[in-house]
């Protein structure tokens, strides 16, 4: 996986860009509560936190680039990679575990070929495992781009694969 760290990186003497600076202008400088906020944001807006983003946010915020980085890490909310076009999610909340969302994941592992945060090579897939969707009475849940799929059996994991896949030409 592309390891996008920017722990040693020293911190830029180019302004954000207009987009970034947009963000950072809504948040006081140097105030580090700030920091997981202006994370949440920038990841709302660009769907991931890239090297520079960190290092801008590290520069505003007044904090080493290691702590924007180590926090960016530590939370499951934040992506250091793009997304891929589609994203799956497999809820590993309790009434989906115990129908089977392990079993179910991994069929989406084989299938896709990436690990649960991770995105396909050609780009088309991010997979992602969530807590309780809401939706306990039709696990196990998946979402595909946000669309609810339940009751599903393991063999439904290449059927829905295979479906975006023709969607795509593939
Ligand atoms: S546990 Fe999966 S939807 Fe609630």
């Amino acid at each position: 996986m592309n390891h996008p760290c920017a722990c040693q990186t020293t911190l830029p003497s180019t302004p954000p860009p207009a987009e970034l600076a947009a963000i950072l202008e809504r948040f006081p400088s140097q105030k580090r509560e700030y920091l997981i906020p202006i994370l949440q944001v920038t990841q709302e807006k660009f769907k991931f936190l890239s090297r520079d983003a960190m290092i801008h946010i590290a520069q505003h915020v007044g904090v080493p680039v290691s702590k924007v980085y180590g926090v960016a890490t530590f939370y499951n909310q934040f992506k250091l990679n793009p997304p891929g076009k589609h994203t799956i999610q497999v809820c590993r909340g309790t009434a989906c575990h115990v129908r089977g969302s392990d079993q179910l994941l991994r069929s989406f592992e084989s299938e896709l070929g990436v690990a649960p945060g991770q995105t396909t090579k050609d780009g088309l897939f991010t997979l992602d495992i969530v807590a309780c969707l809401g939706s306990c009475s039709i696990a196990p849940v998946v979402t595909v781009d946000g669309t609810f799929h339940g009751r599903l059996e393991n063999k439904d994991a290449g059927k829905l694969v295979a479906e975006i896949r023709k969607g795509e030409g593939q």
